[in-house]
């Protein structure tokens, strides 16, 4: 059976989502960052900072490419990974995508509150961060809404997808 891969912007519920539908499911749970960070002994902003996005985005292209497509598990990916090297289009070959929806207000309030550990929008003022927003996601949705499903993140989100799941999908 094959990964459910959760996609979407920071701060759409990827990690909180993609934890509880696992454990109705009865599968192990990754994500992505985690993995980098366990493999790197640093936090992602760290990666950042040190090494530059871009060796982040190498580290992320490895996990994909390495990635088993016969292993019945819920990955939830870092919110750029899709959009770079062309790894929507390995991800959609590898797995069920999910796009895990949220609208540009609901992302402002959740990030406003978990800047910290986002090397990317680390720092920001308010109206920065809402720009930011609005241009990464224009730039990003492309991408995302490539997933074989949308779902917009709400209290239903994890029933929500459980329904839209073909039946090879459920275990
Ligand atoms: C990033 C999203 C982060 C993390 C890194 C870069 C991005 O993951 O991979 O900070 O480019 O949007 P989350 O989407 O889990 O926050």
């Amino acid at each position: 059976m094959r990964p459910i891969i959760l996609v979407g912007f920071m701060g759409s519920g990827k990690t909180t989502v993609g934890k509880e539908l696992a454990s109705v499911l009865g599968c192990p749970f990754t994500d992505t960052d985690q993995v980098i960070e366990n493999s790197e002994g640093v936090p992602v902003s760290q990666i950042f900072a040190e090494n530059g996005e871009n060796y982040f985005r190498e580290l992320e292209k490895d996990i994909v490419e390495n990635l088993d497509d016969t292993h019945f598990e819920v990955i939830a990916v870092g919110g750029g990974l899709p959009c770079y090297n062309g790894l929507m289009d390995v991800l959609n070959k590898k797995g069920f995508t999910v796009y895990l929806k949220a609208d540009e207000e609901l992302l402002f309030v959740r990030l406003w509150h978990e800047m910290e550990e986002r090397p990317l929008i680390e720092g920001m003022g308010e109206h920065e961060l809402k720009a930011f927003i609005s241009r990464k996601l224009m730039e990003r949705e492309p991408y995302y809404q490539q997933a074989l499903i949308t779902i917009l993140s709400t209290e239903s989100t994890v029933s929500d997808i459980i329904r839209q799941l073909p039946p090879h999908q459920k275990n």
